[in-house]
């Protein structure tokens, strides 16, 4: 007879408006970053977990050496550190994404996340602690970062603050924190259309790619810049001031693949309609449209906007990008509230 434990967690994937770009030891970042967690874009993971002698990911949607496993290896190697009954939970996996692989969001944010919660969940309830409550989540924020840095910004909905940062009092390098507090009502929900790009999806493992970091001759300046950023789009969150988070977010976007092109064997992401959307989006902001646009380490753009342009910007889409540029796809997403529970924690016993 053994006990058994079942955890249905969703969580969403986020887009940084201030980019987290290079790490220090213990998957620490090497600047601080601020980002808007998406609501639609999100992923559905339950976790079945037993005892065994030797614990681990068993495996994922059935798969024993799933792509996903090393990373989630990781946050369950945090979680063990830390909460030992961990050290003996077998666990299989089953997740979904509510979004296509190819669209360039960050399905290890919103897996990472959702993952970390089903197991964080388990083990609560294995130690008879109480889940859901604020330092429930801010933990889960803190195990999740061993998995995928980004991951432990979707432990919140709104605006989230992952690194050290004057200006938030309670902000840490360790986990993340909402920022909801300081946004000004007009910012509060904002619009993203993600424009899919035609063609192969050009990325470089991000693990990869903060390593890039570690060598790169403009990396104390881009620590600074990053800092100053992050400073300076807290101020117009709080501000309400749209423009100047605009000119900050593209200003990170571009900064992003500035310092990919010019690491080691400079990785060139942006597809020329990467660039062709750009101008675009450019054009329509000087003509007096609410928008900007952000990249993540991928060709495929993000359009930001307020929720009462979204009309408008589903309008210049349509008649100005569409017809003009090669889209997949377009998916309209927009400011979401965190991750929630699928389904009540069950616990029971078998006879495996
Ligand atoms: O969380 P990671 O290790 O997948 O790194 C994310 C890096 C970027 O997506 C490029 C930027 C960010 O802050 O999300």
């Amino acid at each position: 007879m053994k006990e058994r434990w079942i955890s249905s967690w969703q969580s969403p994937s986020n887009i940084a408006l201030v980019k987290y770009w290079g790490k220090k030891d213990g998957q620490l970042p090497a600047n601080p970053s601020v980002s808007m967690t998406l609501s639609r874009a999100r992923t559905i993971t339950t976790v079945e977990a037993g005892w065994q002698e030797q614990g681990g990911i068993l495996s994922v949607n059935g798969l024993p050496d799933h792509p996903f496993i090393p990373k989630l290896t990781r946050v369950w190697q945090r979680l063990s550190e830390e909460r030992p009954a961990t050290g003996k939970l077998s666990c299989r996996v089953v997740t979904e994404n509510t979004f296509p692989h190819s669209a360039g969001i960050a399905s290890s944010a919103s897996g990472i996340s959702a993952f970390t919660l089903c197991l964080a969940e388990i083990i609560c309830t294995i130690e008879g602690r109480p889940a859901g409550d604020d330092l429930f989540f801010r933990e889960a924020s803190g195990y999740a970062r061993t998995g995928s840095g980004s991951a432990s910004r979707s432990l919140f909905g709104g605006f989230v603050l992952w690194g050290k940062q004057g200006m938030v009092a309670d902000s840490s390098d360790e986990y993340s924190v909402s920022v909801n507090h300081l946004v000004h009502p007009a910012l509060v929900h904002l619009g993203d259309a993600i424009i899919v790009v035609t063609g192969s999806p050009k990325e470089i493992p991000s693990s990869a790619g903060h390593l890039l970091m570690n060598k790169h001759p403009w990396a104390p300046c881009r620590i600074l810049q990053a800092e100053r950023n992050c400073l300076d789009i807290l101020d117009a969150l709080k501000q309400g001031d749209f423009i100047k988070l605009s000119a900050i977010a593209e200003n990170e976007a571009l900064s992003l693949h500035a310092l990919l092109m010019s690491s080691e064997g400079g990785p060139v992401l942006f597809s020329p309609e990467t660039l062709q959307v750009i101008g675009k989006v450019r054009k329509a902001a000087g003509e007096g449209l609410n928008l900007f646009f952000t990249l993540d380490a991928g060709p495929n753009i993000h359009l930001v906007y307020p929720m009462d342009e979204a009309g408008r910007v589903k309008d210049f889409i349509t008649r100005e990008i569409l017809p003009e540029i090669e889209v997949e796809e377009v998916i309209y997403d927009s400011t979401g509230s965190g991750p929630s529970r699928t389904g009540e924690i069950a616990s029971n016993i078998t006879n495996e």
